[in-house]
């Protein structure tokens, strides 16, 4: 059992109990699975656990084989989704070594999504450590050249009991999957859907924080997407129907002629680490970045007057996917001539390059874990 005692600054610390898988995947076994891994589809093979009881805190800290949850049919998680997550990513850099990108950041979004939820708050010492821990064991699953281990810390309500209430017992866990790209095809423009019918968040719901239950709201307007042949949705805001927010699983930005970038201001959507990792970037090279709302009229609008120079969505899972059609009920528009922007392209080769290690960290961003 994990033995947890306090740092001197007060912060909750756990010690990992390891007991690796006995019968690990064999290299040639992992190195076919590697070949093509696509997004989420392929594991590792060990998962990090904690977890918390309102009567003993956070205990029980393991780095296990992965493997099924039991889990009662009661379990609170199942019927009222008390559920949020995060994702980052592991890169292996040219000297064979692996950072982690911002794992602080996520791990503050994930206490601030636990607060939205009502949730125990997992301690960021803790948040960071299991992630540290599953690198660590899993370092051989991390591809190399341009693909990444992402890394899904997730958190569910364990208490078997069907009132409607906070739960009072919590798994946090974390797993990995080595992945390519999330879109197929690479950065190659993706075609977004605009949903008009559904919305993401409204204010004081939960469209800033990451929980389960936001992507589930979301999966009618992505199928109506995917029906009208486009990858993604991309969402207005609730109250008019009017000014976009972001996209199912990303944040988007807007480039202009006059060399500038707009993005939608925080609130509703979810504050990605890569959308404020863009605009630092941006800002450094001196380009003028304005957190505005954004309005569909005005995108088409945009677009049509070649005021618009690119759109580009952002996250974790998509890095910078540059945006080359938008489809809606009111008619279908190209952007840039449908091929991957300047800009876009650009930015995404400072951030990878900062990922992997092969431009200097002015920001403090990485973490090395080997
Ligand atoms: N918006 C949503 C709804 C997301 O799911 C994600 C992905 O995590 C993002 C934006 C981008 O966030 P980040 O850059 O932190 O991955
Ligand atoms: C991410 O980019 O980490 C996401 O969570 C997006 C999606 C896979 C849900």
């Amino acid at each position: 059992m994990g033995v947890s005692f306090d740092k001197a600054d007060g912060s909750l610390w756990l010690k990992f109990d390891v007991q690796p898988k006995a019968d690990p995947t064999s290299d040639a076994d992992r190195a076919a699975k590697l070949k093509d891994p696509g997004f989420g589809r392929v594991f590792t093979d060990h998962m990090a656990i904690v977890r918390y009881s309102a009567d003993e805190g956070w205990h029980s800290a393991r780095v296990e084989s992965r493997a099924n949850f039991p889990l009662d049919p009661a379990t609170a998680v199942l019927h009222y989704a008390q559920e949020i997550f995060e994702g980052l990513k592991a890169y292996r850099r040219d000297d064979g070594g692996i950072n982690l990108f911002r794992p602080d950041a996520n791990a503050k979004r994930f206490r601030n999504s636990a607060d939205r939820m009502a949730m125990a708050p997992v301690p960021e010492t803790v948040f960071i450590e299991a992630v540290e821990q599953l690198v660590h064991i899993d370092h051989k699953w991390i591809p190399g050249g341009e693909g990444s281990l992402y890394i899904r810390p997730f958190m569910i309500a364990n208490e078997v009991f069907l009132g409607v209430k906070p739960s009072s017992e919590y798994i946090f866990a974390v797993i990995a999957s080595p992945v390519g790209s999330y879109f197929k095809g690479g950065p190659a423009p993706v075609s977004i859907w605009v949903s008009e019918t559904y919305t993401r968040a409204a204010v004081g719901g939960t469209g800033a924080v990451k929980c389960g239950g936001n992507y589930a709201a979301s999966l009618r307007a992505q199928a109506e997407a995917i029906d009208r042949g486009c990858d993604q949705v991309v969402f207005l805001d609730a109250v008019e129907h009017r000014y976009i927010e972001e996209l199912g699983g990303m944040n988007v930005f807007f480039v202009f002629n006059d060399g500038s970038l707009l993005t939608p201001p925080l609130g509703t959507i979810l504050p990605g680490i890569t959308r404020d990792s863009i605009i630092a970037l941006a800002k450094e090279a001196g380009t003028p970045v304005r957190e505005e709302a954004y309005s569909i009229d005005q995108w088409r609008a945009d677009a049509a007057s070649g005021k618009l120079k690119e759109a580009f969505a952002c996250g974790t899972a998509a890095v910078i996917s540059p945006i080359g059609k938008v489809c809606s009920t009111k008619g279908d528009f190209t952007i840039n001539g449908g091929a991957a922007g300047e800009m876009a392209m650009g930015l995404r080769k400072k951030l990878v390059d900062i990922q992997y290690g092969r431009a200097a960290d002015t920001h403090n961003w990485i973490k090395k874990v080997l």
